[in-house]
């Protein structure tokens, strides 16, 4: 048997693409097809990114051609999926960071609401989604990357491009990932004033060798003092997530930390809020919830915000236990909390879509280089 390349093309002309009422083909989500006997290789590019969509498209494509062009045809499907990407790339004053299309910030007004857990897992699911993914971990008072990514030991090595020295991020999971940790010893309180952080993280952005990336993720400090100042400025962030249980104390600094990116001299757009430990679910009995911080009080906040609301995670020992044995929940197949990382990670795909779409990239604003380092001009 040999399959004409037209037949195949005609075959999927029948299936319609996401939305916008046109077919695969149409729409050029079909970006190439190879026959030859028995065998069709399909290329497929999809801006869904949800494992759902890409498992769907492949058996849509596989069942199609089967029934209409040949029921023992030998498919090979690949599925790529299109990273959203800014009108221009990010550029401080001058100094792109070439490869790097998004950055996101991860933020919580108060520590120990689950921002490094939501850190870890949004990357291992944008991972799993296909994106190519680098976490930089800032949290100069608790860095606590390398435990969750069961890295705690290694060291980023240094590497020669272009006859400069670069470190490389250490990988695990398919993510990269670059801490302050491994420049500290693990018990030493770290007492960084803003500008020696901002200095750091910018090595560890500019004089790293992440390759290219539709995502590095930036788990900040917990609060809004000086040293985000510094680090927002100096950096050219694509929009911020905000991480709070539904409980007042966090409540009232969730908000502290939206109005920060708010704030005229930061202008950070805000991605969205994410409610973590919104309910616990004891195993035994699945179908209750105890609201043990409150109900919906991060729901509740981004309403009054009017910033978008990305979705609950709920307390569950599991995400606990995970992040202490350095394998992210998000890793797990076919639970309800791989589920729930998906959809929390999806929201917070679309917000960075519809925000590149709507705003010019953000630039970092007032810099000086003062011997190398970048210092920030305060008014
Ligand atoms: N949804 C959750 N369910 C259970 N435990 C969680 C959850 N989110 C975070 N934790 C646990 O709470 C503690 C604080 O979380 P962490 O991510 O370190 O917070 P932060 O980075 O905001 O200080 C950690 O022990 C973590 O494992
Ligand atoms: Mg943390």
């Amino acid at each position: 048997m040999k399959i004409n390349k037209q037949d195949i093309l005609k075959a999927l002309e029948t299936i319609s693409a996401p939305g916008d009422g046109q077919n695969m083909v149409e729409s050029g989500a079909v970006t190439n097809v190879v026959t030859f006997a028995d065998e069709v290789i399909v290329d497929i590019t999809i801006t869904n990114p949800s494992l759902q969509a890409k498992k769907k498209t492949e058996v849509d494509i596989m069942k199609t051609i089967h029934d209409i062009v040949y029921e023992k045809a030998k498919i090979t499907v690949n599925v790529k999926v299109d990273a959203p990407t800014q009108s221009a790339p990010n550029v401080i004053k001058g100094k792109s960071i070439p490869g790097i299309q998004n950055i996101i910030a991860v933020a919580s007004g108060k520590g120990g609401v689950g921002k490094s857990t939501v850190t870890a897992n949004l990357a291992v699911t944008l991972a799993k989604m296909g994106f190519k993914v680098g976490v930089l971990d800032a949290d100069i008072y608790g860095p606590s990357m390398p435990i969750m990514f069961d890295v705690e030991l290694e060291r980023p090595l240094a590497v020669t491009i272009d006859g400069k020295s670069k470190m490389r991020p250490v990988e695990n999971y398919g993510v990269k990932l670059l801490s302050i940790g491994f420049f500290t010893k693990p018990d030493q309180a770290v007492v960084w004033r803003g500008p020696m952080a901002a200095k750091a993280l910018n090595q560890m952005i500019f004089d790293a060798a992440w390759g290219e990336l539709d995502f590095m993720l930036i788990d900040l400090p917990p609060g809004t003092g000086d040293i985000h100042l510094s680090i927002m400025q100096s950096l050219p962030i694509t929009g911020a997530v905000v991480v709070s249980t539904p409980q007042n104390v966090a409540l009232a600094d969730a908000k502290k930390g939206v109005a920060m990116f708010q704030q005229e001299s930061i202008n950070v757009p805000v991605l969205g809020i994410i409610e973590n430990m919104a309910y616990f679910t004891p195993e035994e009995l699945p179908d209750h919830k105890y609201y043990i911080f409150g109900k919906e009080g991060a729901k509740n906040l981004s309403e009054d915000l009017k910033v978008p609301f990305l979705g609950q995670l709920p307390l569950v020992q599991s995400i606990r236990e995970a992040g202490d044995v350095g394998r992210p929940a998000a890793l797990q197949t076919a639970t309800p909390l791989e589920q729930a990382f998906e959809k929390l990670t999806q929201n917070v795909v679309e917000e960075v879509v519809r925000r590149n779409d709507d705003l010019p990239p953000t630039e970092a604003i007032k810099i000086t280089t003062m011997a190398g380092c970048s210092a920030v001009n305060k008014k």
